[in-house]
This record gives C-alpha cells, structure tokens and sequence, in this order.
C-alpha cells in the first residue's frame, strides 16, 4: 500500500495525527471509522487500514493538522450519534422503492477504484417523491448504501480504496425540483463531504436530460472543487461504458443491475459485533 506524500511537511501531519489516534478515541469515547477498529487489540485492529484512513482525513485538509484532527473528531462524533452501521445492516428502509431503485455493485474487472459502485436510479422516483418528504429516513437509508459500499473496499489496497457513484436521471425533465428534494439532496451533499472524505474515487450522472444541465451548474456550487473534479455528466447511459468494463444491461451490457448487485452485503466481524454488543 502506498501513502504518497509530495514533501516532508505532509508526512509530518499525517505522522502527527497518526500517533495521536488513540488520544482522540478517548476522548470522543468512539472507536470505529466505516466499520474498522480505530486502536490495537488483537482481533479486529488493522494498522494498515488506520494508516490509510488517517491518511484520507490528512489529504482532504490539505495536510494542514488543525483541520484533519477535528474533521476527524466531528466525523467520529457523528458516528456516535447518527449510528451509520445501524442505517446500513440493521434498519428496514423508510420506503421499499428505495431498495429497487438503489443499489451496491462489485465488479473487479472494472479498473481501479471503479470496482465498487453504488447505484441511485433517481429518475425511477418520478412517480414517488413522497420519499423526500422524510428527511430521516431518505438519509439514514443513503448513508446506509453508502455505508455498505465501504465494507466493499480494501482500505489497504491502491486500488481499491476508493468507490464510484453513478446517479441515473431519465425522466427528470418531467419533473419540478421541489423544496423536499432540495432539502434531502443538500443534506446528503453535506454529510458525504463531512464526514466521508476521500473515499469518492468518481461520481457518473447519466441520461441528463440537456433542459436540466442547468440544474448542474447550480447543484455543483454546493460541493467542493475537489470533488467536482471527480464528476463526468453524461446525456446517454451507454457512454458509461467508456468508463466500465462492466455495465448492467440498463446501460448495453449482459446482465441486469438487479442480478450483478449484492442484495446483502456482509458486515465484517468488527461491525457484527459492534451491532451485536449494541442489540444487548
Ligand atoms: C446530488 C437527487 C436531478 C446533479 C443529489 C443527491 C440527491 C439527488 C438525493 C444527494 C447525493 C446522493 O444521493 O448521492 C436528485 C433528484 C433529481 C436530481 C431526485 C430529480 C430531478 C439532478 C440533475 C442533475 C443533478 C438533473 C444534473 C446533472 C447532482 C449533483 C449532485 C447531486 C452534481 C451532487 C453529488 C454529490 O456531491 O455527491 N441529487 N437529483 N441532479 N445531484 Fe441530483
């Protein structure tokens, strides 16, 4: 695995924050990250995947200490409270349409970083926008997909430490852009650059009606230049195979998206037994 540092003066925040992760752990009284263990024990602790996620906080702040060390409190904070392994492996979505119109894909014939992707069929919602009417329950159900995408990952790999997100949006061009969607998709666009950063590897929006490229423009000022490099919008969804080896029937290739998604991803054994520990 490599961490890549440009100078000294990154390696030595990344080597600072490092060192002081068992301090912070205490204090936030908080010991996980996307379903790792964050200090040494001798069943669940993987130095590796510590090093790695350090590394994204530091990366993310430009390697400046101040501002890597407290996103990474917040973040742990909000774990705390907002209970994302509970969204992901525990909690029965708000609506049931949510379930078919989002998934969770792993294909290793993709290339790096583009091996697991999660899935929002946005555009199905067209005859469903009640589920934006519950703020909680659209959020604690797409944190959860995220949340099962990174158990996917191998935060000790290079090339697969890092997910791709595909939004698809045919049929929006009927749609008006209510306040209930701009609330949950303000609120979403807040927390993954909160408290999920570097993790984003690409973002795909396909079937972009061209009367709503205007939407982008506005949506985009949302999120940081960072992470609007990683998005590529697109009017066709077959032009997504110009960036997958694999993609779902939906898009020209063999199989549906229903069959190549994993219906339930499997917790690691850190995450069971923190869900377990939490049921008593
Ligand atoms: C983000 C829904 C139309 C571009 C989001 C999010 C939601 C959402 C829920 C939060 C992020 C996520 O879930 O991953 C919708 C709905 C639409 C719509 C229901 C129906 C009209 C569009 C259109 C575009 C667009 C036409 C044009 C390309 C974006 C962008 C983000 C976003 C750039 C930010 C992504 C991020 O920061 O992760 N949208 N959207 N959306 N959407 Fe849409």
């Amino acid at each position: 695995m490599a961490l890549n540092f440009e100078n000294d003066e990154q390696k030595k925040c990344y080597e600072t924050l490092r060192k002081e992760i068992e301090s912070i752990v205490k204090e936030v009284e908080y010991d996980e990250l996307y379903g790792q263990k964050l200090t040494p024990d001798d069943q669940f602790y993987k130095e590796g995947v510590v090093d790695r996620l350090v590394f994204k906080f530091c990366k993310a702040n430009q390697f400046q200490l101040e501002g890597s060390r407290a996103q990474l409190k917040k973040t742990l904070k909000w774990r705390k409270e907002f209970r994302p392994l509970h969204a992901a492996f525990k909690e029965t979505p708000a609506s049931s349409i949510l379930d078919e119109v989002c998934a969770v894909t792993n294909s290793d014939k993709n290339d790096a970083n583009k091996k697991v992707i999660t899935w929002n069929l946005y555009g199905l919602l067209v005859k469903h926008k009640e589920v934006f009417k519950d703020l909680d329950g659209f959020m604690r159900f797409r944190i959860g997909l995220m949340e099962r995408g990174l158990q996917l990952l191998d935060f000790e790999s290079d090339d697969n430490h890092l997910m791709t997100q595909i939004h698809d949006y045919s049929n929006v061009s009927m749609w008006r852009l209510d306040a209930d969607i701009k609330k949950c998709s303000r609120a979403v666009i807040e927390t993954f650059q909160q408290y999920y950063p570097e993790t984003l590897y690409a973002k795909f929006f396909v079937n972009v009606p061209y009367v709503m490229s205007w939407l982008y423009e506005v949506i985009k000022m949302f999120v940081s230049e960072d992470t609007r490099k990683k998005f590529v919008v697109m009017s066709d969804g077959h032009q997504l195979k110009d960036h997958l080896a694999v993609v779902p029937k939906e898009f020209g290739g063999e199989e549906p998206l229903k069959s190549l998604s994993i219906a339930n991803v499997e917790p690691n054994a850190y995450v069971k037994y923190l869900l377990d520990k939490d049921s008593e």
